[in-house]
């Protein structure tokens, strides 16, 4: 496995993290941990720690809590498991009925970046967070109010450094204006068939660009900040490496031929190749894998090996957006 140490820290990490979204029952609404979910977040950390994963990302939204809770669980049962990885989790995201009769929202303020902060500590059962990220950007956030919430929860030892997820240029810039240390993470979704960071360098100029406003300059900006940048989805939820075809366009189907052919002529699993392509880009963007088997992340594992030609890079990119290069 590949390391390396992030940019404005002192933190050592691997090149893949592991996401911790399908744990605890994922999305279900399972109320109460089972003695299942806790042999499948111990099978999955381990799987994580032997393919030389030390990163995991959480955010306190994931199975409403249980996914940190299920994770708490196996740090309380070998409290050294602690220091030999880097937690990241994220807050920010308020689900409708929190408290009963509000509706789903973002939530900047200083109170709730604070308590539900310090609510991840306690299900985590960890002193403190390697990183926190702010999960989806509030249209009400108050410069000064983040960065006291920031400043607060660095000072209490409960948060190290600081990041932001799902933010556009302008956004991590303002931020970062009221900020004595730089934002060390930005987590994107990116994948093959969510290829807009890649598309807004092509398609500048173009009559009609393929991809949603607001990639201009995320990529260019984060690297010259020393912004590490995250990948979530970056299998695009198995659909290229062996998830049903059934429902997918002609272009989906194509890169996921293309992605079989291209992990034979490798030897590697498909989802290496998928995940590779991600890795090959210059900005050494950082895949947070989303299986919850131990199986799939040990096949994810094997992409940090691959190093895809510029021509098969291009090919996998031209197949996924169904069109030639401009
Ligand atoms: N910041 C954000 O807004 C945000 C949003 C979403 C996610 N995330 C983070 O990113 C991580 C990854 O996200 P993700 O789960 O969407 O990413 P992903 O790695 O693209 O997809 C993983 C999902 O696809 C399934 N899958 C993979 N290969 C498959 C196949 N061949 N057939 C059928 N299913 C297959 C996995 O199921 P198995 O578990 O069975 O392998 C899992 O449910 C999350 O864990 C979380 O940490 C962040």
């Amino acid at each position: 496995m590949e390391h390396l140490i992030l940019a404005h820290t002192d933190l050592r990490v691997s090149r893949l993290i592991a996401g911790c979204m399908g744990l605890g029952g994922g999305w279900g609404h399972a109320t109460v941990l089972a003695a299942s979910h806790e042999k499948q977040a111990r099978e999955l950390i381990d799987a994580a720690l032997a393919a030389g994963i030390n990163f995991f990302d959480h955010a306190n939204i994931y199975a409403r809590g249980r996914a940190e809770e299920v994770f708490g669980r196996i740090i309380k049962e070998k409290p050294s498991l602690r220091g030999q990885i880097v937690l990241q989790s994220k807050v920010g995201i308020r689900w409708a009925g929190d408290p009963a009769g509000t509706p789903q929202r973002f939530d900047f303020s200083y109170e709730h970046i604070v308590e539900a902060t310090e609510a991840i500590l306690r299900r985590l059962n960890t002193s403190h967070l390697d990183i926190l990220l702010l999960h989806r950007p509030d249209p009400l956030m108050e410069g000064e109010e983040v960065a006291r919430a920031f400043a607060r929860l660095k000072q209490d030892g409960k948060v190290r450094y600081f990041g932001v997820s799902n933010q556009n240029r302008a956004t991590m810039e303002y931020l970062q204006g009221f900020l004595p240390d730089p934002l060390v993470a930005n987590q994107l979704e990116m994948n093959l068939l969510h290829s807009g960071f890649a598309e807004a360098t092509i398609s500048f100029n173009q009559a009609s660009p393929l991809y949603p406003d607001g990639w201009e300059g995320v990529i260019e900006y984060s690297r010259r900040q020393g912004v590490s940048l995250q990948a979530w989805s970056p299998l695009a939820r198995g659909l290229l490496s062996g998830g049903d075809l059934t429902a997918a366009s002609p272009a989906e189907q194509k890169t996921a031929a293309l992605v079989h052919e291209l992990a034979g002529a490798h030897r590697v699993s498909r989802e290496a190749i998928v995940l590779a392509w991600l890795l090959r880009h210059p900005a050494g963007i950082q895949p947070v894998l989303g299986t919850s088997r131990a199986d799939r992340l040990r096949a994810c594992a094997e992409s940090v090996g691959v190093k895809l030609s510029r021509e098969e890079w291009y090919r996998l990119f031209e197949t996924a957006r169904g069109k030639s290069m401009p």
